[in-house]
């Protein structure tokens, strides 16, 4: 397969016309990189929970680039032309809101917050206002206002979902693109990879283990799997 990008979670391979297919990675990073390791089977977790999640998402009306899982690694998805936004959700304090604003962790949000930054490593992932992705010409306003329309419905989904295994979710980060037809799908991953899951005692269950060395990291996806396999 000829590759089109390898990312540090992900490879993306050319498929068939308009679609590729991508693989999960065991590799981790954390800080845009700083810290690096390999975590055996973290890659079929991901893959196995992107596959469960977004196909949940999907039945409730959520458009996604997600065709098949094909194997443990791979997955075929649709070819889209991805906008360089993170758009992150968060309904609890945690990460770079405590850090950026003195948020106390654990706060609970009367509303969710919506936010976007601009993919780009480089300069670190710098954060946009809605002024500033139009000015740069990332998305239009109409996109936008549909990227935080989907965003917030997703969030709503998620939450009763993640509720039902027991767990909180905390915070996710989202991202999207256009297929071949101009239509806004939902691509990349949704996995402990990108979003925070605590438990009833605010204990993290997602990549914070690997951020912070506070835990099994392969243990904690391994129980939001199964909790997710055996429930709907
Ligand atoms: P943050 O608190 O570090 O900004 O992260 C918010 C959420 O977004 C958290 O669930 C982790 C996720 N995230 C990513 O998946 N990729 C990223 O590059 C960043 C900055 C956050």
């Amino acid at each position: 397969m000829k590759q089109l990008y390898e990312g540090k979670a992900k490879i993306v391979y050319e498929g068939a016309p308009n679609e590729v297919i991508i693989r999960f990675k065991d590799d981790a990073t954390a800080g845009n990189g700083a810290k690096k390791a390999s975590i055996a089977g973290k890659g079929v977790l991901n893959n196995r929970i992107t596959t469960l999640l977004f196909s949940y998402l999907a039945k409730h009306g959520i458009q996604t680039h997600l065709l098949e899982q094909i194997d443990e690694r791979d997955i075929r998805c649709q070819k889209t032309q991805v906008i360089p936004l993170e758009v992150i959700v968060r309904n609890i304090a945690a990460g770079s809101m405590v850090r950026r604003y003195g948020a106390k962790r654990g706060m609970v949000f009367a509303q969710p917050i919506v936010e976007y930054s601009y993919k780009n490593d480089a300069l670190g992932d710098p954060l946009l206002n809605n002024d500033h992705i139009v000015a740069l010409g990332l998305a239009t306003r109409e996109e936008l206002e549909y990227i935080r329309g989907q965003a917030l419905r997703i969030n709503d989904l998620l939450i009763s979902r993640f509720a039902k295994i027991g767990m909180t979710l905390v915070d996710f980060k989202l991202e999207f693109g256009k297929n071949a037809e101009g239509t806004l799908l939902l691509v990349d991953e949704l996995s402990p990879d990108n979003c925070r899951l605590w438990d009833e005692s605010q204990t993290s269950y997602d990549k914070d283990r690997f951020r912070e060395d506070s835990g099994d990291l392969i243990a904690g996806y391994e129980t939001i799997y199964e909790r997710l396999k055996e429930t709907v």
